[in-house]
Formats: structure tokens, sequence, C-alpha cells
């Protein structure tokens, strides 16, 4: 089995790559690939660079190129509910990608021919989360994350990008690494921590707490790593 893990900027994998210490680099399609065996199982880890090109090459490549069976990611998010704060987790049940508009033609927005507003992540995935989260003693939010090529920074644009999408929380590369998951048929995790709250202080508060807020996803979802170890030995 090989795992990939993936988040889009530095900061968002840094706590994994310290985590296992020995690993092999590999330059390719532009960005830096790095290979570790961890209890037995095989990891692929990158950050992509921001946004839905990057992210969905990045995922291509781990999938196609790497091999790697499941995905998850591991990364921060600005929140949309209210019910979200700095550093709460939350996991993707679905994602939508908010800035794809062709509208102009009578589709909702999200939706072009033959794709759907909607992608939705491993159910599988998503209830070992559930356990992990009670071992842990954190509490995880399940909800729906919007996606798009643009840093939120507006309560305006939050406000559109929730009711439009029932959305709870919105970031950069969730939607589209959804989108090549579901099309090669890899199962699919994305764990976001709250770094934000997509307001005009967004900038600020992203800029404060995009490290521990990081720390606390990649964390959990090294934990996520170990019962999907477990769950392989028992099977
Ligand atoms: N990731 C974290 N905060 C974000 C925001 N406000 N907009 C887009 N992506 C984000």
């Amino acid at each position: 089995m090989k795992i990939a893990i993936m988040g889009a900027m530095p900061e968002e994998i840094a706590p994994i790559l310290e985590k296992l210490k020995d690993y092999k680099t590999t330059n390719y399609a532009g960005n830096k690939y790095y290979e570790a065996t961890y209890n037995g199982i095989e990891l692929v880890i990158a950050y992509s660079k921001i946004g839905k090109v990057f992210s969905a090459l990045t995922a291509s490549t781990m999938i196609e190129h790497f091999g790697a069976e499941k995905l998850l990611f591991s990364g921060v998010a600005g929140a949309v509910s209210p019910k979200l704060k700095v550093g709460d987790l939350i996991v993707a049940t679905k994602l939508a990608q908010h800035d794809l508009d062709i509208t102009a033609f009578g589709h909702p927005f999200g939706f072009v021919p033959e794709g759907s507003v909607f992608v939705e992540a491993n159910k599988a995935l998503i209830e070992m989360s559930k356990q992990v989260a009670k071992e842990m003693g954190k509490s995880v939010v399940e909800g729906i994350i919007a996606t798009g090529d643009q840093f939120v920074a507006n309560e305006e644009r939050k406000n559109w990008i929730g009711s439009t999408f029932e959305a709870d929380a919105l970031e950069m590369e969730g939607g589209s690494v959804a989108v090549v998951c579901d099309a090669l048929g890899v199962d699919f995790f994305i764990l976001r921590a709250i770094s934000d709250a997509a307001d005009m202080d967004a900038s600020f508060s992203f800029d404060e707490f995009l490290e521990t807020s990081a720390i606390e996803s990649a964390e959990f979802v090294m934990k996520m790593v170990d019962k999907i170890v477990l769950s392989l030995n028992k099977n």
C-alpha cells in the first residue's frame, strides 16, 4: 500500500517530514516528492504550491507516477461557518469549486457538463477519522469545503460561498484534488485546520496561525496513517 500525503504549502507538510526524518527526495514535473517507509507502508509526500492547477498536477503525479493508492490532504482553511474557530479541525464530506462559473449557460455555480457540483470524499476514511478524533480526544467537524483560486478576505464573498454551496470552510486546493482522485478511482480524505475567518482580517490571521494550525492538521493526518496501517494489518 502506498499512501500520498499532500499539502499546498511547505508549512503544511513540514511537520510530517520532521516526524519521518529519513526520506528520499525526487524532483519531478517541477516539484519535489518525498518518499519514505513508515510502519511498513510506503508514503509519498509533497506540497503542490497554492491553487487548483498546481494541486491537481501534484495529486495526479502522486497517483499516476508514484503509484499512490490513497490520498490524504493536510492543511489550513478559512472558516465560513461561525461555529469554526482558529485551530478547529474540519473533515470534508464533499467539495465544490466556488469559482467555477458557466451560469451564463444556465448551469449552477460549480458545475460543468459531465461534471458535478460536489465530489464526495471517501466515507470509510471519514468514519476512520471519527475513531482517530475520539482516541486523540479532539473534536473534528464534518462539513462541506468550497475551493477556488482566491484567498477570500471579504465577508460578502465568504457569505456568498456559504449560502451557494452550504460550505463550512473554504480553501484553494481540496476541490481540485477531489476531482482528480474521483476520476482516477483513488480514495481521498481532506483535512483542514482553521487559520482564519475569511474576513477582512484573514491575511493577518493566516500569517499568525498558518504554522500552528498546519501542525494540528498534520498530527491528525499521521494518526490517520497509523489507523490505516492497523486496519491493513488486521485484514
Ligand atoms: N486557506 C486558509 N485561509 C484561506 C482563505 N481565507 N481563503 C482561501 N484559502 C484559505
